[in-house]
């Protein structure tokens, strides 16, 4: 059978970092309210010449790079975003452009926070439906560029920058020891809407709008959610969490990481975690850590690595990949 084998990652980051004690002077806030509230002590924060496309494109360069591959090998580029250069045409097409592609097809995807989850499983059902043979998946953002700089109850929590992977089809024996997307599960609900939304919009207000939260209330839902999706991905896939190598979550709060940690039984030292450096970067926080803890050599071939992510929406979900 056909499975996406995971066969290189990338990231980019903004030039510019802004630590917690740079908010000080901003909103009342303190270093030491947000670092013990999110474990967030820095982000890094787009300048006016850094965009979603051009880290996007950093990202995936790096990604191909790693790969040992170039764009005129990718057939199909899936970029999860919220925060897309322009309401269209889709921030994939203008990257496969800068990546000087002629060929193949782009799409965005919007699942917020869970963006990347979305994007990896829908890659992976491109990739063993056959429409698509090497699929460049990207998460980028900008959330610089929708928050409310004045909400110190919001404004403190995000940053920018972009991860990619490349997935390639590739014919496996059709067990769990098989490398590749082994399984996923993806849910949403439009009930908790209002509960972590942009306040504008082309069809609404024809402005872009500021990210509005209500913090404590995503908080309450997001454990009960991730646990249910992971459980799911556990029994498709017939393991426990003892099997796992690496969990890589979505990088929101370390509160919220550790809580889900802890609920599914999974040893704090397999817990991939960059939020302290990066804070929330939405779409692009899956692939950040990913590719981070596989260049420095933590995940490497043959591990079996847990995915997960929940945002607005709300939307959840959780992927298994065997590196
Ligand atoms: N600095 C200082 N005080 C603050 C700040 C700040 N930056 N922000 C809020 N406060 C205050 C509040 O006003 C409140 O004061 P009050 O008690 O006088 O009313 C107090 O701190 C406590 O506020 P809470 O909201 O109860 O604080 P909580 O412990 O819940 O932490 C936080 C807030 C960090 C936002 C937390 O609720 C959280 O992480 N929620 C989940 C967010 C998340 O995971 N989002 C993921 C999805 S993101 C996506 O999809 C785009």
């Amino acid at each position: 059978m056909i499975r996406s084998v995971v066969r290189g990652t990338g990231q980019a980051l903004p030039r510019r970092i802004m630590k917690n004690a740079d908010f000080e002077g901003m909103v009342e806030t303190s270093d030491e309210w947000i670092a013990q509230r999110t474990g967030i002590r820095q982000r890094h924060i787009a300048s006016d010449d850094e965009t979603t496309a051009s880290l996007g494109e950093g990202a995936a360069r790096a990604a191909l790079t790693d790969a040992g591959l170039t764009a005129d090998d990718i057939d199909l580029i899936v970029l999860a975003t919220s925060t897309p250069n322009n309401t269209f045409p889709a921030t994939a097409v203008e990257i496969q452009q800068r990546l000087g592609m002629r060929h193949g097809y782009a799409f965005d995807m919007q699942a917020v926070c869970s963006g990347f989850v979305y994007a990896v499983t829908t890659a992976d059902a491109y990739i063993r439906a056959g429409l698509a043979r090497r699929v460049l998946v990207i998460g980028s953002e900008t959330f610089s560029r929708i928050l409310d700089w004045n909400d110190r109850s919001t404004c403190v929590l995000f940053g920018d920058g972009a991860g990619a992977l490349v997935l390639e089809a590739t014919e496996v024996a059709g067990t769990i020891a098989d490398r590749g997307v082994l399984a996923a599960s993806l849910r949403s609900d439009g009930s908790h809407k209002e509960k972590l939304y942009v306040d504008g919009g082309p069809s609404t207000t024809g402005t872009v709008g500021h990210l509005r939260m209500e913090g404590r209330e995503v908080f309450k839902h997001a454990v009960g959610m991730i646990t249910d999706v992971i459980e799911a991905t556990f029994s498709q896939a017939g393991i426990t969490a003892d099997d796992l190598d690496w969990f890589v979550p979505h990088q929101a709060n370390k509160r919220i990481i550790d809580a889900s940690a802890k609920k599914l039984g999974i040893a704090e030292e397999k817990v991939v975690i960059t939020v302290d450096k990066h804070g929330n970067t939405s779409a692009a926080s899956v692939p950040l850590a990913l590719s981070i803890a596989a260049a420095d050599g933590r995940i490497k071939r043959g591990d079996l690595v847990l995915l997960e992510a929940m945002g607005g929406g709300f939307t959840w979900g959780a992927v298994l990949i065997r590196w």
